[in-house]
């Protein structure tokens, strides 16, 4: 392996096919996503079969462009590394098949990553040709996305869960109610937007504890009191459906509910983050997946741990969502630690714990 290795990612979880070319510190030379939002979209969320077949059609075009971006050709690329899961496992089948018959065709070694370990090292990627930092030995990981809610404590080469979700992940309920109110796929992001100019103080809603002790979250009884609430404002004639709804014309009761479901959301990842510091102070925080790029909750991180003197690490928002950077990144990690994978013997899988 030279001293400056190029690293090649690949990822296909979901419905975004991706790739990445990342040299040995940690730089990413090239990223490439692709995204199927068109496809899905008449369906209002993803359709697994769909994806699956969408990853072959995008695939060559995908990774031409970051092979050319990155100024090289794929022999010159010196490891390999693709998602094996946790997924759709039609679409991870994909991306994890490519990467294996590259690595093997090409003699280069590989690397089968856990998705949420790319989301997990990703807030120490640069930006701007920046080259990575190197992740501190011990820290705390937080990675909220579509498919999950989880805390982490990272020590050396171990990860231990803290806490997840006990039932419904953030991203998804964000989704679920911007979906009940007429909003395309994918709706945690029009959600955000539309809940800047509500009043969350207008319509409040409780923060979801499991019990005193545990940290997991829960999401599905704020998702189920939010339908409720959208249902009460229907029976009093409010128009809910946003989606028929000219901008600038949203009805603001609509507008004050979304805003009190996405602080009550927010509110609950810093109760848990408060809780944990008494019980442990936190030092780093590293906060990462799709809904890091929820405006609000980066703000209150941002206020909560300058004020807890915690160091916070905030994905950037360029590899907050699916990317092939991060699994590139984190197969970049492995190597380091002298973890390979047999790209005859690797196997996606839909559930995996990391
Ligand atoms: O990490 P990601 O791209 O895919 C998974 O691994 O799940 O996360 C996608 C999720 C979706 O549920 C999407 O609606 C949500 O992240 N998301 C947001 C925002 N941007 C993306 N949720 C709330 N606020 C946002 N700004
Ligand atoms: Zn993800």
């Amino acid at each position: 392996m030279p001293p400056n290795p190029l690293v090649l990612g690949v990822e296909t979880s979901c419905d975004d096919t991706a790739c990445a070319v990342v040299d040995g510190e940690g730089r990413v030379i090239s990223t490439v996503v692709s995204s199927q939002l068109a496809v899905h979209r008449p369906f209002g969320g993803v359709v697994p079969e769909m994806a699956s077949r969408e990853h072959l059609r995008n695939w060559p075009a995908v990774s031409r462009e970051a092979l050319e971006t990155a100024g090289v050709e794929l022999g010159e690329v010196d490891l390999i590394a693709a998602t094996r899961g946790p997924g759709l496992i039609g679409a991870l089948l994909v991306g994890l098949s490519l990467g294996k018959a590259m690595a093997y065709g090409l003699d280069k070694p590989f690397c089968a990553i856990h998705h949420l370990e790319g989301h997990l090292y990703s807030p120490f990627l640069g930006t701007a040709g920046e080259p990575a930092d190197s992740p501190p030995a011990g820290f705390l990981g937080l990675v909220v996305s579509g498919g999950h809610t989880t805390l982490f404590e990272v020590d050396g080469e171990e990860t231990r869960t803290l806490a997840e979700t006990r039932d419904d992940a953030m991203g998804e309920v964000f989704d679920k109610v911007g979906k009940r109110l007429g909003l395309p796929y994918p709706q945690g992001p029009v959600v955000d937007e539309l809940a800047e100019s509500g009043n969350p103080s207008r319509s409040p809603l409780p923060v979801a504890r499991c019990s005193d002790r545990s940290l997991d979250f829960s999401y599905s009884g704020l998702k189920s009191q939010t339908l409720v609430e959208i249902e009460r404002l229907e029976r009093q004639g409010v128009d809910t459906d946003l989606g028929a709804v000219a901008d600038g014309e949203m009805p603001s009761p609509v507008l004050d509910l979304i805003a009190g479901f996405r602080a009550a959301a927010v509110a609950q990842i810093l109760d848990r983050l408060e809780r944990l510091h008494r019980r442990q102070p936190i030092e780093l925080l590293a906060v990462s997946g799709g809904v890091a790029a929820n405006r609000l909750l980066r703000r209150e991180l941002v206020d909560w741990a300058a004020s807890r003197s915690v160091e916070l690490r905030l994905v950037p928002l360029v590899y907050a969502g699916d990317n092939a950077a991060m699994i590139a990144h984190a197969a970049l990690i492995r190597h380091r630690r002298g973890l390979v994978d047999d790209p005859l013997v690797a196997d996606a899988a839909s559930r995996i714990p990391l």
